[in-house]
């Protein structure tokens, strides 16, 4: 009988942890319903030109989920939210290319608002489903440092009382994990509403960048 939508990716995950294998086996994923309402799944990359070995990536980036660009193009982080992370990469001195970037949920979430797919936030169980992608993805690509972009990431992997405002940009240690650096969400600082708002969510997000930078050619 087929699966239609389980509680889990585990089934989905195969054995073999190379990438390019994860990438196309989430295709296959029916561990919660967004499969049902996105356009496809979107798994994590480097941009083209990096190896994608093991040991070769120094920084996994995380974020929530992906949008509406990233759920029609299939890429993690090519919409608005990426074109802001991109810019705060380059200030920050990261070379993009040599990091992994990828999201908790691989499935966009949304509901209709008229011609719009609104974005809407991934629930626990959708976040708790998805775990087995994100587990095989620092498998395959053992990053040194975990760089969490907004509370859905951080907190999928520090619990739910980490709080992004108060631990930004410190080193966070949890058990089987490779070090985390907890940081704003790029979308969040698109969000702001001032200008003043909008500069200084920027000037920290860059900071905790550097910081990320910092730590991984110490
Ligand atoms: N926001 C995310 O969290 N991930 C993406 O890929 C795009 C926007």
């Amino acid at each position: 009988m087929p699966v239609i939508a389980g509680e889990s990716a585990a089934p989905f995950v195969p054995a073999d942890r190379s990438l390019p294998v994860l990438r196309e086996a989430v295709q296959q994923c029916r561990g919660c319903e967004l499969y049902l309402t996105a356009t496809q799944a979107v798994f994590g990359e480097v941009e083209s030109g990096n190896t994608e070995e093991p040991g070769q990536i120094s920084i996994m980036m995380i974020g929530e989920q992906p949008g509406d660009s990233e759920d029609k193009a299939g890429r993690p982080f090519v919409g608005p939210a990426g074109k802001l992370l991109d810019q705060a990469l380059v200030e920050a001195g990261i070379d993009r290319a040599k990091v992994y970037v990828t999201n908790t949920v691989k499935h966009f979430k949304w509901e209709p608002r008229g011609k719009i797919r609104l974005h809407k936030k991934p629930g626990a169980k959708e976040i708790r489903a998805c775990r087995p992608w994100l587990e095989a993805e620092l498998e395959a690509v053992q990053p040194r440092l975990i760089v969490c972009l907004g509370a859905t990431a951080a907190q999928g992997l520090l619990g739910a009382n980490f709080k992004v405002t108060q631990s930004h940009g410190e080193v966070q240690r949890s058990l089987m994990l490779p070090p985390i650096i907890a940081t704003l969400h790029p979308s969040a600082i698109l969000r702001a509403l001032t200008e003043e708002d909008r500069e200084s969510q920027m000037a920290m997000f860059i900071e905790d960048l550097k910081g990320a930078a910092k730590f991984v050619t110490a």
